[in-house]
């Protein structure tokens, strides 16, 4: 069956970002001019999604008024004739791709979160997207994961090698056995384990195709590390009745969940920003000469 739909779960609260996160959707935060969740329904849309469901928190209004039209805004730039910018705002409402909207009630983790989109996904595969990891490659994560999915018909997460001390922030696979390049069997699906029982260095990143069998674990799911009900346990015993596969994600990822990410990721955006890039990067190597002057002075 065609992957043709997506959710992208954004009712987090997105504590690491307080006071910024107060009354705005994490997925809200702009790198250089663009929300994150724009990002990723691009990357959808580009692998060959038709529908998404965002799963909203209690800052809805923001993400919803984003992807809506903006009537006095739009007349204002057109009577200004400022084109290059209308354009801009109307590719913000005619991004090809249906956007569905669901709240949940309470931050209760996100495999609560994925859990609410089971009507939306009925009996088909699926994707789950989150706005916390931007991935730049020639062909999009997601569309590999499709592609992936078209050759076995089972469930699929990305995974990427992470330094060894950094795997208790994430989800990480004890691997089976490499079946094809990149493309793991899993003994096992840990949720943030502890750097000395890790089973591997390879961590789950956001990016899961998931079949619609997850739903009776989702809807059976106890609570797990934080308390919150957590994905990757779902996907663990989703693993016990049918294979979940792992891809390796070869190309650059951009972790803006956390402070240093997003400033990392800005820098990096910006240096390919038509307006900014020849300016930032000027800036950037007077900086470096400046720190580097601070360092031999002290
Ligand atoms: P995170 O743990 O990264 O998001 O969840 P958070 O809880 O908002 O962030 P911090 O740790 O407090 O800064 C991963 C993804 O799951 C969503 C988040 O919006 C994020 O995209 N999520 C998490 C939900 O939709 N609902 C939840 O109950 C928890």
């Amino acid at each position: 069956m065609k992957v043709r739909k997506a959710v992208i779960p954004a009712a987090g609260l997105g504590t690491r970002f307080l006071p910024a996160t107060k009354a705005l959707a994490k997925e809200m935060l702009p790198i250089v001019d663009k929300p994150t969740i724009q990002f990723i329904v691009e990357e959808a849309k580009a692998s060959g999604i038709e529908d998404i469901l965002i799963i909203e928190g209690k800052n809805k209004r923001s993400i919803e008024d984003h992807f809506d039209s903006a009537p006095e805004l739009e007349q204002n730039l057109e009577e200004k004739g400022k084109t290059a910018l209308l354009k801009m705002v109307h590719e913000t409402t005619d991004i090809g791709v249906n956007l569905f909207y669901v709240r949940q009630a309470y931050p209760k983790g996100l495999g609560d979160a994925v859990r609410l989109a089971k009507s939306f996904i009925a009996d088909e595969p699926f994707v789950v997207m989150l706005g916390d990891d931007l991935m730049m490659d020639t062909v999009p994560l997601t569309r590999q994961l499709i592609d992936e999915y078209e050759r076995t018909h089972a469930s699929i997460l990305a995974v990427k090698k992470v330094p060894h001390e950094e795997v208790s922030a994430y989800g990480v696979i004890d691997p089976e056995q490499e079946v094809a390049p990149g493309l793991f069997n899993v003994k096992k699906f840990v949720e943030k384990p502890a750097v000395a029982e890790a089973p591997s260095d390879l961590a789950i990143i956001g990016r899961y195709l998931l079949t619609p069998e997850i739903f009776e674990m989702l809807e059976t799911q106890a609570p797990g590390k934080g308390g919150e009900i957590q994905l990757t346990d779902a996907i663990d015993r989703l693993n016990q009745t049918q294979r979940v596969f792992a891809h390796e994600f070869k190309g650059a990822r951009y972790d803006v969940g956390n402070k240093f990410g997003f400033v990392q990721t800005t820098i990096e955006y910006g240096l390919t920003h038509p307006e900014v890039k020849d300016e930032l990067r000027a800036y950037l190597l007077q900086l470096a000469k400046r720190l580097e002057t601070d360092l031999t002075q002290r």
